[in-house]
């Protein structure tokens, strides 16, 4: 049924942020165990994805990608059966120019056999870079050309557009075909590069992501602390605290991004398992209805941002952050009027903490809390009938 392709944010893990050109059989197959034994493959994450550096720098005779056999000695096709075996899906990276990012051979006038061969090996997800894009041709074609042999390739492939947000994408992305695209340039395992990800694709950009076509705010990188065989990716090899990893996941879960997992899943600290594994983000993530947040400016500081999901059932997402640098907390006052809730409506809002998996508190008119630089709190809130007496303004 590809239909169902992308009715939600897709998740997995992706071989690009830790390992770069350093990958092969042995590895993706650890990866694909890992997911299983980790618990992350019973918290929603179903797709193995090989990004660039798996094939031969040319084609064969017949113009067919060739995977590279000392990476890959028993081809695809067996890693993907492997990925399979796991109850998992499995992903594989073309670019739409000539050569992908990393000058292997990309699919520029090879669409149709290179569908034809990723179907034939097994494959269900496709990221598609790009690089060396020929002059003259526009973007949006060479998307819709990878779209059109994906559908027709006999197989359900999720087709994972990774165009960084150039030529406009947002608003011809969707009618391509594609399940979700790349919005911004390449993250780094650090809390600028995080913040200003989240940052650029606030508002406007929300309402053009949802459900069967989502805004990719780009791989995670909770959980790899610096460690990367990527220089420029680890950027210093400090890595972001725990705290700023939980940020990062909340936004991401809360922008509806897709979650795909960038650290070494073989190697996860308990701390990075239970930011990735948090059942109650995910399931707002994982929303049905896939309504991006609204935005609400603190009043006083235009560093701290809430953030405004509509669920499903009637409940709210809520995600109040504290972007701000220094020593110092931010008081953070959230008035339910932005969201839509005056005070004279009769109700107060029941507190849910997503990440103390508990609830605080009810409250009527606003939530006050402060926040630590860099970081959240985040809520599902529910709507209870209430006189105006007898409820705390503040936790
Ligand atoms: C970049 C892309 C990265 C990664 C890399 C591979 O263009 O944004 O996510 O795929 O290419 O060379």
């Amino acid at each position: 049924m590809p239909k169902e392709l992308g009715k939600t944010p897709p998740m997995g893990w992706n071989s690009w942020n830790t390992f770069s050109w350093n990958i092969d059989e042995k590895l993706i197959k650890g990866a694909a165990d890992a997911m299983v034994e980790t618990g992350l493959k019973d918290a929603g994450y179903e797709y193995v994805v090989i990004d660039d550096c798996w094939s031969l720098k040319e084609r064969d005779g017949n113009g067919r990608l060739v995977p590279d056999p000392e990476k890959f000695p028993n081809g695809i096709k067996a890693v993907a059966d492997y990925v399979h075996s796991k109850g998992l899906k499995f992903g594989i990276y073309s670019c739409s120019g000539t050569h992908t990012c990393a000058n292997y051979p990309g699919s520029f006038e090879h669409e149709f056999v290179d569908a034809a061969t990723f179907a034939e090996w097994g494959v269900d997800y496709l990221k598609y870079d790009y690089c060396f894009k020929p002059k003259g041709i526009p973007g949006e074609l060479l998307y819709r050309r990878m779209s059109m042999a994906l559908r027709n390739c006999g197989r359900d492939i999720l087709f994972s557009a990774c165009n960084w947000g150039n030529d406009g994408v947002h608003d011809w992305i969707r009618n391509t075909g594609a399940q979700m695209f790349r919005s911004t340039g390449d993250i780094q395992d650090s809390w600028n590069s995080v913040k200003n990800l989240a940052l650029s694709q606030m508002n406007m950009r929300q309402s053009q992501s949802g459900v069967y076509c989502w805004n990719d705010l780009d791989m995670l990188v909770v959980g790899m602390r610096g460690k990367s065989d990527n220089s420029w990716i680890a950027e210093g090899g400090f890595g972001c605290t725990d705290d700023e990893y939980k940020t990062h996941f909340s936004l991401w879960a809360m922008m509806n991004s897709p979650l795909m997992i960038g650290c070494d899943i073989r190697n996860m600290s308990e701390a990075t398992k239970n930011i990735l594994t948090n059942k109650d983000v995910i399931a707002i993530n994982q929303d049905v209805e896939g309504r991006g947040p609204i935005e609400i400016d603190h009043w006083c500081n235009e560093s701290c941002k809430g953030l405004v999901k509509p669920l499903e059932n009637g409940d709210y997402a809520i995600l109040l952050v504290n972007f701000m640098d220094g020593e110092h907390p931010a008081q953070f006052s959230f008035n339910f009027w932005d969201m839509g809730l005056p005070y004279n409506s009769g109700y107060a809002l029941e507190f849910y903490d997503v990440w103390e998996h508990k609830v605080v508190g009810t409250f009527k008119e606003r939530y006050c809390t402060d926040l630590k630089p860099h970081s959240c709190e985040m809520f599902r809130v529910k709507l209870v009938k209430t006189d105006a007496q007898g409820v705390d303004l503040n936790k």
